[in-house]
């Protein structure tokens, strides 16, 4: 895996020997991103899978049904951890002629939810990209591109696509306080491709969308409910609050694989709470910015009500409200 808590000052690839070295470098966030988390997952059952020394099928599954009950608890929010999960679970259930036919298949799983994550992307950008026009300015929030998935990306998918149409496309990156996943890895990947970008505060979004310089503003999301109400990182509802008092679209894209139908509404959301050290740990001149001891809240993700949100970008299609009815009737049509 790309290392992304260290990015952009250095690129180094973490090796993951065991499905606890996976669970670790989720956790950890060496590896973050919805969609990349899930793929993660399922190649962590996969190495469960490959250490395991069990010489017969009852004993391999047994030792697979603790390794993935401890892949599925290692983040919370984004759903792509359990689906992934639980199609490696459908290759567990299957019938099999051995332990060993049992670890290939499962490394096929694994390769095959990664390579449908690809594509899956592609038709998500192409979808976000109809919707970006020439010249415009989109404000993005976190890190929704390559890294984040296994390639292309949800939201900075569709820039990138934009981009690669020959769009003039101006990126004002949020630095997604408290990990900065804008200002280290957004930014990064924008300097890869070309595209050119301003960094900014997440407080200064209002202003530039009070001044009319902002034509969208586009996030990804971690878990989306039945009713559109959309589970992203931390800042998202107020940037969506900014965007709508002004008059600006506001679009969630993600992957039919990030939207949980089981939940009514985005109230039931498991919303993680991440250590105090993430707050605390922040310098300015190599000096902590906070008082020694000061306490800390410090939720990872938010829930954007969908009154807020234009439209919904999937794989399967652009989803316009009301979203309660289009949202299942467009991940259900196949
Ligand atoms: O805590 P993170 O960095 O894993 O949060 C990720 C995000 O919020 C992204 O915006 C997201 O997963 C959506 S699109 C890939």
């Amino acid at each position: 895996m790309i290392d992304q808590r260290i990015l952009p000052g250095r690129f180094e690839i973490v090796v993951c020997r065991t499905h606890q070295d996976v669970i670790a470098a989720i956790s950890n966030m060496t590896v973050r991103g919805a969609p990349a988390i899930g793929a993660a997952a399922a190649f962590g059952l996969a190495l469960a899978g490959c250490c395991s020394m069990a010489k017969n099928l009852p004993t391999l599954r047994s030792e697979l049904k603790t390794a993935s009950a401890e892949l599925f608890a290692s983040r919370p929010t984004a759903v792509n951890l359990g689906w992934a999960l639980q199609r490696m679970q459908t290759v567990v259930d299957a019938p099999c002629a051995s332990a060993s036919d049992l670890k290939e298949k499962l490394l096929a799983e694994a390769k095959q939810i990664a390579e449908e994550d690809v594509a899956t992307n592609l038709r998500m950008a192409n979808n976000g990209a109809s919707l970006i026009n020439d010249g415009d300015t989109i404000i993005h929030h976190c890190n929704t591109g390559a890294l984040a998935t296994v390639d292309w990306g949800t939201a900075l998918g569709c820039i990138r696509m934009a981009h690669q149409q020959g769009k003039l496309v101006h990126v004002l990156v949020d630095e997604t306080r408290p990990r900065l996943q804008g200002s280290r890895l957004t930014a990064w990947e924008l300097g890869q491709w070309g595209i050119p970008y301003e960094i900014i505060p997440d407080g200064a979004a209002g202003y530039f969308l009070h001044r009319g310089d902002v034509q969208k503003v586009m996030f990804g999301a971690d878990r989306v409910a039945a009713n559109g109400d959309v589970a992203n990182k931390i800042g998202s509802y107020m940037l969506a609050l900014a965007a709508h008092a002004n008059g600006v679209p506001v679009y969630s894209v993600f992957p039919s694989t990030t939207a949980d139908l089981s939940l009514a509404t985005g109230a039931e959301i498991p919303i993680e709470e991440r250590d105090a050290d993430e707050v605390l740990g922040i310098t300015f001149h190599g000096e902590p910015v906070s008082p020694q001891g000061a306490k800390v809240r410090n939720p990872a993700f938010d829930v954007t009500p969908h009154e807020l949100l234009t439209a919904l970008v999937t794989d399967r299609g652009i989803v316009e409200p009301p979203f309660d009815i289009n949202l299942p009737r467009v991940l259900r049509a196949v």
